[in-house]
Formats: structure tokens, sequence, C-alpha cells
């Protein structure tokens, strides 16, 4: 389902191209440069860059393009202001219909793709470790683009690159040998990892034997002994656990099928690095492997490498990621490539696909793309910490969420029955923290403030939730359906009289393109920031016009299908961002 604009834009190329294009057979595409504008649905700005080059002035070139436009049935009004703007009011049968129809289609209008391999790395924490508030935003975009884009038809490959390799599983395993597999100690691996992580790291600082044993068991563990590898699986597999356990209170997507961590990549590590080193792209610099790239320089204009294996013989991050990369062009032929990542890794990301574009293992068909994560900040304003100084464990800021808006509910819906309540909490709690999250670029920095977050007023969660709930209800008071009532099946008949309604209607006939967006630009706020206006646009609808008690049946089964399509979108939209709708709240 085409938006406004979508229908618009080709027409008017075409107009170009037929009052200009025989003269300049390179206006035969040209791009109409539409805009929003407040004077009319849209405005078509192409005529100001066109007088330079036809040599006219800009008013002449846009009263050409108007005599070539055949806007038919589409627009009411085509007019010409200021310096040569085309202004376009859309006809209110126009709009009605094609309302009518995307009722009627069960994806809302929107498209499905050619289908795209899309391998996407995101959460990606570490064993033994807790999940903080940096793999909040990695676990909640991440999802988010996972599930928009395998909504527009592609085919998503998620790629948790958990940390399960390297040094520090020396110390963990030798941990675990010593405190034994069954003890409630190791059961910390599950309910609380940073503890077992701590107590294994103060042994290993306390004990110079334990160390010693640890730095063996690392060279063990390289080497492939059985009884080191089946104590590392089952130390992984503890922390699997922990980790399936907050996807299941966040509501996200990821699954064991979905674990392919450090590890995945050993048996390849040590090729690469002969075959970047036969190729002159790596060199021993340092007794360390490094790769050298042209425009890589720090400060002074030395020059930056890529480590692609330590001068202890140790393979690190960088050459890691030169199989991730490898492997999810080659084997899982990516087209586009996403990496959800923190952004301080822009330039890890940006030097490792250099060195595998120079290798030759990804061509000029294989996009790689970081989707840059920002920080999450405390009220003072720097990274977020508890007070006695550390990241804040992901499970307690979800817990208390989950509280805050029982609070504001209890304060809200009194007359809610208390089983609703309860059940109604954490779907609102935890939408709040991922919408929180998802409502701002996912590049920039945002402060963690929970009373905002669940607040029911401004763009929050709990507002488009309860949006979506008022919706329902208006259905509920009527004894409707509003599957029967709105989207699907048949075309429903819309009928747009007024401002109110129209502005409705095109509000609803934006969420193809804005889904199509999101999935381009792999930036889910945008679809926040639609969500929002919509529930907004809704809003004064409502107050406005009333729908059971409408002034004629024809109407009135007409706001009934605007009413029960805003709720397919709500609902849709907030899926799409991972967020939960409760159907009363
Ligand atoms: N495990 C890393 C961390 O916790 C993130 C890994 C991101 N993915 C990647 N392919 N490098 O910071």
């Amino acid at each position: 389902m085409p938006s406004p604009a979508e229908v618009v834009a080709p027409r008017i190329t075409a107009a170009i191209a037929a009052a200009f294009g025989a003269a300049y057979p390179e206006l035969t595409d040209a791009d109409p440069v539409l805009r929003p504008s407040q004077f009319a649905d849209l405005q078509a700005n192409a005529a100001l860059a066109l007088g330079k080059k036809v040599g006219m002035p800009p008013r002449d070139v846009a009263a050409k393009v108007v005599e070539h436009l055949d806007l038919g049935g589409v627009a009411a009004q085509v007019e010409i202001s200021g310096p040569g703007f085309i202004n376009i009011t859309l006809s209110n049968s126009w709009v009605a219909g094609a309302t009518g129809e995307m009722a009627a289609d069960p994806r809302l209008g929107v498209p499905s793709q050619r289908t795209q391999n899309i391998p996407i790395d995101y959460s990606s924490p570490n064993v033994a470790k807790e999940m903080h508030v940096g793999h909040l935003r990695t676990t909640v975009v991440g999802d988010a683009l996972a599930r928009t884009l395998e909504h527009l038809g592609h085919n998503v490959i998620r790629q948790n690159h958990l940390g399960d390799w390297g040094t520090p599983f020396g110390m963990l395993i030798e941990h675990l040998l010593d405190v034994g597999e069954s003890s409630s100690e190791a059961s910390l691996l599950e309910s609380d990892p940073n503890a077992f992580y701590q107590h294994a790291r103060d042994t290993f600082d306390g004990d110079p034997a334990f160390a010693d044993r640890a730095r063996a068991r690392v060279v063990a563990l390289q080497a492939g002994d059985p009884d080191t590898l089946r104590l590392w699986v089952e130390l992984v597999d503890l922390s699997k656990r922990y980790l399936n356990r907050v996807y299941a209170l966040l509501g996200v997507t990821l699954t064991d099928d979905h674990f392919a961590g450090e590890s995945r990549y050993n048996a390849e590590l040590g090729a690469i690095c002969d075959e970047l080193e036969a190729k002159g792209i790596a060199v021993v610099s340092d007794g360390a492997l490094c790769v050298f790239l042209d425009g890589y320089t720090g400060r002074e204009g030395k020059p930056v490498p890529l480590i692609i294996r330590k001068s202890d013989g140790g393979y690190g991050y960088g050459v890691t990621d030169l199989a991730t990369i490898r492997y999810r062009a080659h084997d899982l032929h990516g087209e586009r490539i996403v990496y959800v990542v923190g952004v301080t890794q822009a330039l890890h990301f940006r030097m490792v696909w250099d060195t595998a574009r120079k290798a030759g293992w990804i061509g000029d068909d294989v996009h790689p793309i970081h989707v840059q994560i920002g920080n999450v900040l405390g009220a003072d304003r720097k990274i977020l910490k508890t007070r006695s100084g550390e990241p804040p464990r992901l499970t307690d800021l979800l817990d208390e969420a989950t509280a805050s808006a029982r609070a504001v509910i209890d304060e809200a819906r009194p007359d809610l029955a208390e089983e609703v309540r309860a059940q109604i909490a954490p779907q609102i709690g935890i939408g709040a923290v991922k919408y929180a999250d998802l409502s701002v670029a996912h590049d920039s920095e945002y402060v963690f403030d929970l009373a905002r977050m669940v607040s029911l007023t401004g763009n929050t969660g709990p507002y488009l939730q309860y949006a979506a709930a008022r919706v329902r209800s208006i259905f509920r008071n009527a004894g409707l359906d509003p599957a029967t009532v709105g989207h699907g099946g048949e075309k429903r008949r819309i009928v747009v009289r007024d401002a109110g309604e129209r502005d409705l209607a095109l509000a609803l006939l934006e969420f193809g393109s804005t889904v199509t967006e999101v999935g381009d630009e792999l930036e889910p706020h945008r679809l926040a920031a639609y969500l929002f206006e919509l529930a907004q646009t809704f809003s004064s609808f409502y107050e406005h016009h009333p729908v059971l008690k409408a002034e004629d049946a024809e109407l009135r089964q007409s706001r009934l299908a605007l009413c029960a399509l805003t709720l397919a979108v709500l609902v849709q939209g907030l899926a799409l961002l991972g967020v939960e709708s409760p159907t009363q709240m």
C-alpha cells in the first residue's frame, strides 16, 4: 500500500519528463523533491533546482510541470506558490479510498520486499558476566530490527555473538571444578553470574597455586583436552540458562538456536592469520601480527594497527571479527550484515571490514553495517552506575520497572481487578523500558529515568499501550470485535468528511512507508515517533468525533473502521518494536 508521497512522486517525475525530457534526456527520472508543507498535504520543490538547468524562472518551470501533471483521482487541488513550490492537496475521496484499501490489507500497507539474507549480531553478552544496561540496548534495538526486517520479508539470521572464549576461562573452569558442578556456588552462574566471576577472580588473585592451575587450564582448553572442554560446555550452558531467563523476561526473540559465540570461530583463526600474512596484508610488528591500513592513523600520524595475533600467540577480538564477517558473507550469504554493537567499537569494525575487503572475502555486493549503540546515562549524565559504582544489574532494573508500573496502574486504575493489574504490570514495566530505549536514536545517549519511562503521559510505552487499550474499550463497550469491523477481509467503506477524519486517515496511510524506512535505515526510533504521533492524532479525533453515537449509520461504520485500523496499526507497530499491548489497562 503506497503512501500518498509514494503515489504522487512518480506522477511528478513523469510530468517533469513530459515537460522537459525531450530537450534534457537526463530529466526522465528526476527527483520530485517532495516535502511536507503547512499549506498542503505535499509540496514538490523540484522546480527550484530545475530552473537553473533549463534556464527558466522556477515559477515557470513549475507551471510547465503542472501543465503535464496528471493527478486525476488523487488530488483535489494543485497550486503553485512562492518561488515555484507545487502544493498538492489530496482529495478526500482518494484519502478515504486508500484508507479503505489499507483496512482490507492484512499487512496494513507494509510491503513485502525482495528477500535479502540478513545476519544480525545483537545482544552478544559474555559468559559468567551479568548483562548490564549496555547489553539492554544492543538486545532491545537488535530485536526490534530483527522483527521489522523479518516482517518486511527478509531472511533474518540472528547471531548472538556470545563472549565464550578467552583467558578468563581457565580461572572460571578451575573455580567450577573446585566448588563442584552441582554446588550452590555453581548455581550462581544462573542467578548471579558476577558473583561467581568475582569469587573466581579473588581466588586467582589471592592463591598463586590456583593461578598456576588456571593458566594451565587455558592451555588445556585451547589444546582441546576433553575433560576441560566438558567443563567449559557446562560453564557456558549454565550461563545460557541465565541469559535465556533474561531474554524471557525481556520478551526478545533470541533462543538457543541463535547462539553463535566467539568459540565457533576457533578453528578458522589460524588460517585467517596465515592467509593475511601470505597475501602481504598482515605483517609482524613488535612480535604481534598486525594489519596496517591506509587512513588509520592516531596521534602524531602514527599508524593504528588491527592486531590479529598477539605477541604471545593468542588471538584477539580483531581476528574473531574477521572470522564473523567472512562466515556471514560466505557461508550465510549475507547481503546486509548487521552488527548492533556499542558506538565505541566503530573503529574496530571499520578496520575489520576494510581488511576483509582487501583480502577479497567480501565483495561490493556485501554491505556490513554497524548499528552504533549509544550509552545509557545516570541522572548525573555519566555512565549509569549503582551507588557502589557497579553497572546496575539488568534484572534488578527490570524488576524495579515492573514495580513502578504496578504503582502507576494501581493509582490510575484502582477499578481494574487485582489479577488484571498483576498481569499487566510486567507488560507495562518492561514495555516502558524497551520503548524508552527504542524511542531515542540508537546512537545517542539517554538518561535512564524510570519515573519518566513508566508515565502514562508523554512519548512513553505506557502512553501508547494505553491508547491501544482505550480503542479496544470502545469495541468492548459496543459488544463488537475490532477484527471484524476493522482490517482484513473485505474492503471497508471509509468516509472522510472533515479535518479530524482526514488527519487520522493520512496518519494511518504513513504506516507502510514508515516500517519500510525503519528497515532501510535500521532506525527503530522512526517507528516509535510515528506511533506516538498516530496516538496523538487519534486522541484528538476521538475527542471531537462521536463513534458509536455518530450522526448516521454510514459515518458510524466508517469511524469504527478508522478506530479498528488505528488499533491494528498501534498493536502491529508496538509488536515490531517488541513491546506488548495489554488488552486492558
Ligand atoms: N561481547 C561483546 C561485549 O560484550 C560484544 C560483541 C559484539 N559483536 C561482535 N561481533 N564483536 O562488548
